[in-house]
């Protein structure tokens, strides 16, 4: 791409990638028919597609309809594919549905971006409290439960994401009253609440730090929209602040995004909210922000990287900690080729204002590092190459047309788009 466009125009938020990919899991908890509107057309998605389809249930992927079909038989797999389990993080989020319809469930230890140690031990603790017993057999973690699972009172080390969603999905089939507290608060664990509520399910404090799960014997499939993603929204959003542009973010969910529009007005930004999502205008060199990232409703991890893009080009010194995960920032040595004067210590970076950036080929290792990258090439003097763009395809859809359209000047190698 070569840098020096403002972007303008208009973009359309899809569902979100971080929520779909749990509703599909949840669809294994009704036999029967359930279909996924506002999907998004990324990579993840399908792999999903495919996890569910060794599982037994027949799943299709409308791309251009945004539409996922999934048709349960009576029985499920319990064993889920390990290679396709390991190419994404989110798969372990049929652990739960799985030990509760099938009494067992063997799934490899999960992969996904290499942004830290993401273990497990949440999940299999709050498993073993409803009574399965939990092991790692050579690489893949199984769960087993004689008979239905048993509510019980969990409380979270952490408000883990994935945790809390498998604990959830658990706890609708378990018999009797299951409260997990310290639970994740994101508006993704929201939707699924909602999905699994619309299934039959009787669940309260949905979006709230404590879930209260009343156990039902069975579930029956629905028709559900995924919730629109914060986190696209959010990188369009920042876009827009970098490049002194103004983009109109429709479904985009201002209210999921309360803290990051804080900041980003903060930094120079006008936002301004409407019927169906958010205008961002700026103008000018962005001002320095301070930001720490902790689970919902604190500053979301999956926009650091992008944020810390942002800092590089703001005009003061800004400093940036990490909460959440432990290796986010070796995005930070690409960002440093383009010229960021950075310095990273422990989970803290501070970022000192640089006259400019200037193009350079960079490396993406995470889908929102990869963002990042592009962000920073955006504003960058000449033209930046980013490579290994298949990271981006995990969780934005039709990225490089989108900046096409806000009158971005960036192309994608053929190369690349094999490599997806
Ligand atoms: C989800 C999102 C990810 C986002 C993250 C935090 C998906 C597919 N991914 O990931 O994009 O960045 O939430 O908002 O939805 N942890 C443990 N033990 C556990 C579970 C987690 O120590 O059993 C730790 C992890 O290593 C990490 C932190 O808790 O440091 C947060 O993890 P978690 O909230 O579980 O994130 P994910 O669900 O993996």
């Amino acid at each position: 791409m070569t840098g020096g466009t403002r972007l303008a125009g208009e973009v359309a938020v899809p569902g979100a990638k971080n929520s779909v990919l749990k509703l599909m899991a949840a669809s294994l908890l009704a036999p029967g028919r359930t279909t996924l509107e506002a999907v998004p057309d990324i990579l993840d998605v399908s792999v999903m597609a495919d996890v569910l389809r060794g599982l037994g249930a027949d799943t299709r992927h409308d791309r251009d309809e945004g539409q996922v079909v999934i048709d349960v038989p009576d029985t499920v797999e319990s064993t889920a594919d390990a290679d396709l389990v390991r190419r994404i993080r989110a798969s372990v989020a049929i652990l739960g549905p799985l030990v509760a319809r099938c009494g067992e469930a063997r799934v490899a230890l999960p992969g996904g971006d290499a942004i830290g140690a993401r273990a497990l031990d949440i999940h299999m603790n709050g498993l073993a409290k409803l009574g399965a017993v939990v092991d790692v057999e050579a690489g893949v973690l199984v769960a087993r439960s004689s008979g239905r699972l048993q509510g019980a009172s969990i409380w979270l080390d952490f408000p883990s994401v994935g945790a809390t969603e498998n604990l959830v999905m658990a706890g609708v089939l378990a018999k009797g009253t299951t409260v997990i507290d310290n639970a994740a608060q994101e508006p993704e664990i929201a939707d699924l609440c909602a999905l699994l509520t619309a299934m039959g399910a009787r669940i309260d404090g949905a979006g709230t730090s404590t879930l209260v799960v009343d156990g039902v014997e069975g579930l029956r499939p629905v028709v559900h929209r995924t919730v629109p993603d914060r986190i696209v929204a959010g990188t369009w959003a920042i876009g827009a602040l970098m490049t002194g542009g103004d983009v109109m973010i429709r479904h985009g969910r201002a209210e999921h995004l309360g803290i990051v529009l804080e900041k980003l007005t903060a930094a120079g930004a006008s936002v301004e909210l409407g019927p169906d999502g958010f205008r961002v205008r700026a103008e000018g060199r962005p001002r320095s922000i301070d930001v720490v990232t902790l689970p919902y409703p604190g500053f979301p991890t999956d926009l650091l990287p992008q944020v810390i893009a942002l800092e590089a080009i703001s005009e003061g010194t800004s400093l940036i900690t990490e909460n959440v995960f432990d290796s986010r920032f070796v995005f930070c040595r690409e960002l440093h080729k383009l010229g960021a004067d950075l310095r990273t210590d422990g989970h803290h970076v501070v970022v000192r204002p640089t006259p400019r950036l200037v193009g350079d080929s960079v490396l993406a290792s995470d889908v929102r590092a990869g963002a990042a990258l592009v962000l920073a090439g955006l504003v960058a003097e000449g033209t930046t190459e980013v490579r290994d763009v298949h990271h981006i395809d995990r969780g934005y859809a039709r990225f490089v047309e989108t900046l096409t359209g806000l009158g971005a000047r960036i192309r994608r190698e053929p190369s690349e788009v094999a490599a997806a």
